[in-house]
């Protein structure tokens, strides 16, 4: 196991550490039983073979990571970075229980900057690469991860009106409670910071790649296993989460009404799998011309 921790952890890698890494790890039978549902839709067309090397940007609690290391088998290898500790040892313990501990190597790291040997045949970020303090510095060092011909698949999410699941929360949260200061404490840029495909086409020019592509990828998602842990869920997280911790006293203050208007929007969208609610995101994949 490798522990590389950043000399200058960025403000945003400390967010998550100090801020995110406890709501994660409590709404985890979202973040990966509801989340995943989306991967899923394009995970079996993905570029990875037998004997492949890849990289895992983002990894999180390391389930794609395992994925992969099934999927490369014995003879390829995983190195699943994430900046949080506490996220990497779901994931090693994972892997042990699933028996690919000896193909993932999971490194703590701020992945910009990372000294990466370019190896790899793919590199991957599932929802990882919209909270990069510099977006081009982040892209451009997962492009060093890869051998000359290498790709690197990115999930990001599309746009908040694409995505009800957070937007709707939000606007109702917004009817009680200002928007966030300019001094907010943030995770990053945030979800939807690469939402604009010319935008990142560019990102994606300027840190060295080529044959840029965009698939978008509608799926729904499970966002509570029933209203109250929906509500738990948008409180905790996401853009209704900021203006809620943002808030202070005031949320505080509101607290009951603001969870009862959540929790009669949210009770429209009950299914007997749980809070299902729409999401939309892009697949963008390009190419390390060497
Ligand atoms: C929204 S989560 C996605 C996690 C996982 N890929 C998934 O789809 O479940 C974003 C992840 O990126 C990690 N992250 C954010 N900025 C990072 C950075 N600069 N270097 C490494 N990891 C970072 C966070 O710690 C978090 O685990």
């Amino acid at each position: 196991m490798s522990t590389v921790v950043p000399d200058g952890n960025t403000e945003f890698v400390e967010f998550w550490n100090e801020i995110l890494v406890p709501k994660f790890v409590k709404y985890k039978h979202i973040l990966v039983g509801g989340l995943n549902h989306h991967s899923e839709k394009i995970f079996s067309s993905l570029n990875v073979y037998e004997g492949d090397k890849v990289v895992d940007v983002g990894c999180g609690f390391g389930d794609t990571a395992i994925l992969f290391a099934q999927r490369v088998g014995p003879t390829g290898s995983v190195m699943a970075l994430d900046c949080c500790d506490a996220f990497l040892e779901f994931g090693r313990r994972d892997a042990k229980a699933a028996g690919v501990d000896d193909i993932i190597e999971f490194v703590e790291a701020d992945v910009q900057g990372y000294p990466f040997k370019s190896v790899h045949d793919f590199c991957f970020a599932r929802f990882g690469t919209q909270f990069f303090e510099n977006p081009v510095a982040g892209l451009r060092s997962m492009r060093s991860s890869l051998r000359q011909e290498g790709e690197m698949v990115m999930i990001v999410w599309r746009t908040i009106d694409d995505n009800p699941w957070l937007g709707l929360p939000k606007g109702i949260v917004l009817d009680y409670l200002p928007p966030p200061g300019e001094d907010a404490r943030t995770c990053g840029p945030g979800p939807f910071s690469m939402a604009d495909q010319e935008m990142v086409t560019k990102q994606l020019e300027i840190a060295g790649y080529n044959d840029i592509q965009f698939e978008r990828i509608d799926a729904p998602l499970m966002v509570g296993n029933n209203p109250d842990d929906a509500v738990g869920f948008q409180l905790a997280l996401g853009p209704a989460g900021e203006v809620y911790r943002e808030a202070g006293e005031e949320a505080e203050q509101k607290h009951d009404e603001i969870v009862r208007a959540l929790k009669k929007e949210l009770s429209q969208y009950e299914t007997p799998e749980g809070i299902v609610m729409q999401s939309s995101s892009w697949k963008i994949s390009a190419k390390n011309p060497g």
